[in-house]
């Protein structure tokens, strides 16, 4: 069966490389791609928000399946806008997206439904807004509702910090019309992970729990990025709380979603706050894989992602079982100096093309020069995999290998899934 994958990162090229071991798959094409998936897919020059274009060329291939990678097409609708082709979709449809597209929506949804997260108001005024901030205090975290890059979220240690985010989202309008609304939230201490699931209506399908390392620096300094490393699984946390997430967190959304009449069909990421009291409360929803969380799990899970894209589309997850490798994962990104702000494009990379066993490299942002020179073209240009029989082991492989790169300005974080070994 051939395939069009959708997106063009790490996470992309983490999909695209599970995809390529499955003995079902024939041509696996994607689009934009990237170098580092143009050498397991044929990268088709189309954008993802190029719906039309993306459709004809879907139907044109006769591809038996398209999946779905980022979140903003996902928001736009683009499920829906497949629908003529009568081709399967592994993603959710916009009314499903929208647990990620919108922060109210989703705060409204878990409140209507009683499942854990932290207490909430939304705003549509600023002024209203402001008062409410002033009389809760700090520490406060001050939310854009609709999608801003992983950037919409200021978790402020002041009130001057509140203020700040709250002008700068309703006021100065620094995310357009995803700040026309806000969330304010209650501060959640604790530890936070992933848990991304299969999901199929109301049949949920867990992978292993996985954690992101969000700010830009060693010791969480520095601002916030898409994700600069992750590990899975998590050894340090108890099953029994993973468990509780999933019974009392995601299994009540997917059914939720279903009693709303936007049945998800996808994979649904819930972002968690592990708080004191050994409780997991839900910081947020994504409706895809997490990038690079996509990394660390994928390439930990046994079972044929392909058959498993094929029962979430058919409806059939309930009677698949997935199976997980016992070997432990750690991704270090390599980005680009000066991300997340400006970053120069264009640098030469070396050291790439020396395999290594027990590493993977997942190219984020790169670009390849005829005469097979590799160039950054990202903010996020590699994320570098390690596994090994636990994390420690993993870690060293991904950091080992994560040296072996060069290019010129390149930085990483050097503490990637140190919490699981204190
Ligand atoms: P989000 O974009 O919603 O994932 O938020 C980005 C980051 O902000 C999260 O990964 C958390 O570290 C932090 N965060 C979000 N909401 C809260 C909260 N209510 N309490 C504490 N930290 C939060
Ligand atoms: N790594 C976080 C995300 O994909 O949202």
């Amino acid at each position: 069966m051939d395939i069009l994958v959708i997106g063009g990162g790490g996470r992309e090229h983490a999909i695209v490389w599970a995809l390529a071991k499955s003995p079902k798959a024939g041509t696996i094409y994607c689009a934009p791609g990237n170098a580092g998936i143009g050498k397991l897919a044929e990268c088709v020059p189309i954008a993802v928000s190029e719906f039309d274009k993306l459709a004809a060329f879907a139907v044109e291939k006769q591809v038996g399946l398209i999946v779905v990678g980022p979140d903003d097409p996902l928001a736009e609708g683009i499920v829906d806008a497949f629908d003529a082709t009568g081709i399967p979709v592994f993603g959710p449809r916009k009314n499903a997206a929208e647990i990620e597209g919108s922060k109210t929506f989703m705060k409204d949804l878990l409140h209507k439904y009683g499942i854990p997260t932290a207490a909430y108001a939304k705003f549509d005024n600023y002024e209203e807004a402001l008062a409410y901030l002033r009389q809760q205090g700090a520490p406060i975290v001050v939310k854009a509702d609709g999608l801003a890059a992983g950037k919409g979220v200021t978790v402020a240690r002041t009130i001057e910090e509140a203020e700040q985010a709250l002008s700068d989202i309703m006021q100065s309008k620094v995310f357009g019309d995803a700040g026309s609304r806000v969330v304010i939230e209650e501060f959640l201490e604790g530890q936070e992970m992933s848990i991304l699931a299969f999901v199929d209506g109301e049949t949920v399908k867990p992978m292993s729990a996985a954690q992101d390392h969000k700010p830009a620096y060693d010791g969480d300094q520095g601002p916030n990025t898409g994700g600069m490393g992750t590990y899975s699984p998590l050894p340090h946390i108890q099953p029994s709380i993973i468990e509780e997430a999933i019974e009392t967190i995601i299994k009540p959304t997917a059914k939720a979603m279903v009693a709303e009449g936007r049945p998800f069909c996808g994979v649904l990421f819930a972002g968690l706050m592990i708080t004191p009291d050994g409780r997991p409360k839900t910081i947020e929803f994504n409706a895809r894989f997490g990038d690079p969380e996509a990394q660390v799990v994928l390439p930990r899970l046994k079972t044929d992602l392909l058959d498993v894209f094929l029962a979430a589309v058919n409806g059939t997850l309930a009677d698949l079982e997935l199976e997980w490798s016992d070997e432990a994962a750690v991704c270090v990104i390599l980005a680009s100096g000066g991300y997340p702000a400006s970053y120069p494009k264009g640098i030469a990379i070396t050291g790439l093309d020396n395999e290594q066993d027990g590493t993977i490299v997942f190219h984020a942002g790169t670009s390849r020069d005829t005469d097979g020179t590799w160039r950054t073209n990202g903010g996020r240009v590699l994320g570098v995999v390690g596994l090994g029989a636990d994390i420690a082991a993993a870690r060293a492989k991904a950091y080992e290998r994560a040296e072996a790169i060069a290019f010129e300005g390149k930085f990483n974080r050097t503490d990637i899934a140190l919490k699981a070994l204190q």
